[in-house]
């Protein structure tokens, strides 16, 4: 082969690839069309399937998921009580928080089945009837290394269950505990969203979910040079 004939096949070649090159060779526009469309066709198909495998399938695979010991309607219970969430969940003498309810809370109106109730049953006979606290699971739970105080945030904060909970307390169903199988957290502490995206303030706790509060409205922000705030604010 001549170098003359290689660099016609070149070119022939380029004129191929390049239809902006020949815009009035109508084959050569055609064929590169069909090109370009299965490539954006595998395109599409390769994307919708990473979408699928990271949104749909890769959180099933991450998180494992637990039902709570029984099921629990808040709406009913707010309509029942007297102090609405304080009946369950408050502060006692010393200003420590009891956050999970004990059965004691509940034995007034329990000591009996009062309905036809699966879950109420279930609650009377397994726990109620033989004094076993209910184990729950808390969805906020941090591990035992960060310090959190329920009064800073609701009595001095006059802060809002829902800003950090969202609404569990209006819900009529509690639902899965999901744990991370890689770090062990809670979902509600690691991230409801995979992509990292909060769109909600409850949606995410972490280290830098606290802090970034905190850096907003100045709380005890610490300094290295005295040792005291910095870390230790929530590490004790
Ligand atoms: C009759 C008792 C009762 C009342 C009243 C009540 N709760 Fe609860 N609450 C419970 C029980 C039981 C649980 C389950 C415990 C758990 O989630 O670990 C719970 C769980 C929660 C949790 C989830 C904590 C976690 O991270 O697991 C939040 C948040 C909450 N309640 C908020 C509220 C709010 C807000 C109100 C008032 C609008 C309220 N509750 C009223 C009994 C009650
Ligand atoms: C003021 C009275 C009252 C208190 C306090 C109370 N309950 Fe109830 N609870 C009721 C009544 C009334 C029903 C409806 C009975 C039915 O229809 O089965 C009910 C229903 C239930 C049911 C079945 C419906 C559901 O929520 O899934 C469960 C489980 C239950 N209660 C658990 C608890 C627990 C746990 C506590 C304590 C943290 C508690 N209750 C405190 C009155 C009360
Ligand atoms: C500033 C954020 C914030 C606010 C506001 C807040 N909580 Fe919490 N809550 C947390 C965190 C964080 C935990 C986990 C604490 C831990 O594991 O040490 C928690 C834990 C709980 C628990 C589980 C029990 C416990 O003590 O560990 C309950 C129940 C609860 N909160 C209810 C409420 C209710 C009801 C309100 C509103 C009156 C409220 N919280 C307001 C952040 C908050
Ligand atoms: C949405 C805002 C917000 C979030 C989220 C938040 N905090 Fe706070 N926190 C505050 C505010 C505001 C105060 C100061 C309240 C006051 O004293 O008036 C505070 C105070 C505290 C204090 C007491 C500080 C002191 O010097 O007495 C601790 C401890 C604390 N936060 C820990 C945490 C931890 C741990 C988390 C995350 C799990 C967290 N906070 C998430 C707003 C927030
Ligand atoms: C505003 C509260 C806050 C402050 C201030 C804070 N932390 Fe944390 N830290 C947390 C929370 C909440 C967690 C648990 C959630 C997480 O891992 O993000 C955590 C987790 C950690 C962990 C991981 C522990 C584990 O068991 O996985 C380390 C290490 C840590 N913090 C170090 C520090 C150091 C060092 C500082 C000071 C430069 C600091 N933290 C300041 C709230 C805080």
């Amino acid at each position: 082969m001549s170098t003359e004939d290689k660099a016609n096949e070149v070119s022939t070649e380029i004129q191929g690839k390049d239809p902006a090159a020949h815009p009035t060779d109508p084959e050569a526009q055609e064929k590169d069309g069909g090109a370009g469309g299965t490539i954006t066709l595998f395109f599409i198909f390769g994307l919708v399937a990473s979408l699928v495998l990271g949104w749909v399938i890769f959180p099933q695979l991450l998180y494992s998921k637990k039902k709570q010991p029984i099921d629990f309607n808040h709406v009913l219970h707010n309509e029942l009580v007297e102090e609405s969430c304080e009946s369950c969940h408050f502060f006692r003498e010393d200003g420590t928080y009891h956050g999970v309810p004990k059965l004691a809370q509940c034995i007034d109106c329990h000591e009996e089945v009062n309905g036809d109730d699966p879950e109420e049953e279930k609650f009377v006979t397994q726990y109620v009837a033989k004094g076993r606290e209910v184990p729950w699971l808390v969805y906020a739970r941090q591990p035992d290394c960060v310090f959190f105080s329920h009064i800073a945030h609701v009595k001095m904060g006059q802060m809002e269950c829902v800003t950090c909970h969202g609404y569990i307390g209006e819900s009529e169903s509690l639902k899965d505990y999901e744990a991370n199988r890689i770090t062990g957290y809670s979902r509600d502490i690691w991230g409801k969203n995979i992509a990292g995206i909060k769109w909600n303030s409850w949606d995410r706790m972490k280290m830098d979910d606290c802090a970034a509060c905190h850096k907003k409205n100045n709380v005890n922000l610490g300094s290295v040079q005295t040792g005291r705030g910095g870390c230790f604010v929530c590490h004790h």
